[in-house]
């Protein structure tokens, strides 16, 4: 069982505990004897299968385990404690055990409330405050059945919720203390002093194009979706000129994967402001890296993107040679982009297909027809890369894909999640049982270059309900704060940093660091056996542990977020800043 089947098994027991419970409580409140019982054995029973999903989530790592053991192991235990005697005791009048078995379903719904509305990092005030809503909620019930009030358990509720607020306040003031992000402080930046080479304009708008057959309505840069394509070759000097005609918003450009300096980096907020309609910002920087990159607006970037201010970005290392195709897949109202193309390709031409997932959700990809190597992810090459038949590719959101093959004499089709996209004449073929391509194991192994890092840090993802807005919100967490009171993580020029980042909510973060590439070492604990991957975009799927590491040396301060992009308006994101 993965990690991730662990905690959606953990919720639907506790769950079931807390329902059954409950249940069991009403059902005697009202003298409705075997169903009370049986409700008390079901959640006797769910209680047992926790205890060994709660042990084996411990085994796979703390962050999954944290709260569930400090919290709602010894509110499970108390449920047990209270209510399983007084059943045993099986009374005459049935009703005796509606407040003990009542209490056993306020413990361990409190419990569940902890992890699904504060979650990780465990913190004595949740465990108090779920402490006290189970005592008070016991006595009203108490009171509402008119059973006698325990003196005990109202002196526990008096402690326990003066403790809560105590605690409670406590954290909230120290949390609300974690350094915030300086959106004032000047680096240092390699001024590109070179004449442009390579001069592009793109008009952001509202408009009015053509997806699947049907006019929609789009936001577009240069009236089209995506954008132009961006090409240049490598030392190019690149300067693009963003205009805004009428996007309310504001528009910036972020070149996403690319290594720029950082006032090129195109956050609003953090590295400029944002381009109000009528207003215009130029961006130069020096093309030094060749591969598959895409751009697009980082403001409002949820809805922006999703609107189609995209497009895609393509540093070749020299002259083309054979057929070199880009395949951004969007979705603009629906409908899958881009539309589906045929070309002829003599055999033996070498082909190069640059997959780009611009969404905010992994993409299946399925090349049929042809054996074919990945030759690059994320704009970097693959060392030794050996060819794959029959074998599917999941793309993150932002990530990019390049896959050649030399045509063969037969026809070649791409599919991205059963549809065809491009092809070379019709192939009729089920892609959907192939096995998944694990790019940890795939080409060959080199060594990592550092032996020690400088700093560590660890995101744990997860949601959370924040209060510290107007109004609340149920936030994308990391370390259990949302966006903008996440404490960024501090490099020195130089350092060598080491990110594990650790998934344990329900749904996949594809992570997204800014201004860097970074070598992924492990995943789950288990190392990296392939090509170096160094990665600007990958999936950190529920229960997942990844490890990944690279050097601090792009001084600025830089978004580091996840790229399902509603979940970064949601609170995922936060900084990595230079000291
Ligand atoms: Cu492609 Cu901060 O994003
Ligand atoms: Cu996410």
């Amino acid at each position: 069982m993965t990690t991730g089947s662990l905690l959606a098994a953990d919720l639907v027991i506790a769950v079931l505990a807390s329902a059954a419970w409950l249940g069991g409580g009403a059902a005697s409140a009202v003298r409705r004897r075997p169903l009370a019982l049986g409700l008390a054995a079901v959640a006797l029973l769910a209680t047992l299968a926790r205890a060994v999903t709660i042990t084996a989530l411990a085994r796979a790592g703390w962050w999954f385990a944290a709260e569930k053991v400090l919290i709602a192991a010894p509110l499970s235990l108390a449920a047990v404690g209270v209510a399983g005697p007084r059943l045993l005791r099986a009374p005459g009048d049935i009703r005796a055990v509606a407040v003990p078995l009542l209490f056993a379903g306020y413990a361990t719904s409190s419990a569940l409330l902890v992890t699904v509305l504060h979650g990780y990092p465990a913190s004595a005030g949740a465990g108090l405050l779920a402490v006290a809503g189970v005592v008070a909620a016991t006595l009203i019930s108490g009171r509402a059945l008119d059973a006698r009030p325990s003196r005990t358990l109202s002196r526990v509720a008096v402690v326990a919720a003066g403790a809560a607020l105590v605690t409670g306040t406590g954290l909230t003031v120290a949390s609300g203390a974690a350094p915030g992000v300086p959106h004032d402080h000047e680096y240092p930046v390699a001024r590109i002093a070179a004449e442009p080479t390579r001069r592009f304009t793109l008009t952001a708008g509202t408009a009015t194009v053509n997806a699947g057959g049907r006019d929609v309505a789009a936001w577009a840069f240069n009236a089209q979706v995506p954008g132009p394509e961006l090409t240049a070759t490598v030392g190019d000097v690149l300067e693009v000129t963003l205009r805004n005609r009428d996007i309310g918003r504001g528009v910036t450009l972020h070149w996403h994967g690319y290594d720029v300096p950082n006032d090129q980096d195109g956050v609003p907020g953090v590295t400029q402001a944002a381009v109000r309609p009528g207003q215009e910002f130029v961006y130069r920087f020096r093309a030094d890296q060749a591969g598959t990159y895409w751009y697009h607006t980082h403001s409002a970037s949820d809805v922006g993107v999703r609107m189609g201010l995209y497009g895609v970005l393509l540093v070749r290392p020299g002259p083309v040679t054979g057929l070199d195709v880009t395949v951004p897949v969007h979705t603009l109202a629906g409908r899958p982009l881009p539309a589906p193309r045929v070309e002829r390709a003599e055999a033996g031409v070498p082909v190069r297909l640059r997959l780009i997932n611009t969404d905010s959700t992994t993409h299946r990809y399925a090349l049929a027809g042809t054996a074919f190597r990945v030759a690059a992810i994320d704009g970097v090459d693959l060392r030794g890369p050996t060819p794959l038949v029959d074998t599917a590719i999941l793309i993150p959101a932002g990530g990019r894909y390049d896959l050649v093959f030399d045509a063969p004499a037969t026809p070649v089709s791409l599919f991205v999640d059963g549809r065809a996209v491009y092809s070379t004449g019709a192939v009729s073929t089920v892609t959907d049982a192939w096995p998944v391509l694990d790019p940890l194991g795939y080409g060959a192994s080199a060594p990592v270059p550092w032996s020690r890092f400088d700093r560590t840090f660890t995101l744990v993802l997860d949601r959370g309900l924040d209060l510290r807005r107007l109004l609340p919100r149920y936030a994308h967490t990391v370390n259990g704060a949302a966006d903008p009171d996440i404490p960024p993580q501090v490099v020195r020029l130089g350092d060598v940093v080491l990110f594990t980042i650790v998934n344990r909510s329900q749904v996949v973060h594809p992570w997204h660091l800014h201004g860097h590439h970074v070598l992924v070492l492990a995943r789950d604990g288990g190392p990296a056996t392939g090509s170096p991957l160094w990665l600007d975009s990958f999936d950190v799927r529920p229960g997942e542990v990844w490890k990944v590491a690279f050097r601090a040396d792009n001084p600025g301060m830089w978004a580091n977020h996840c790229h399902n992009l509603a979940h970064a308006d949601a609170g995922m994101t936060l900084h990595l800043l230079y000291s």
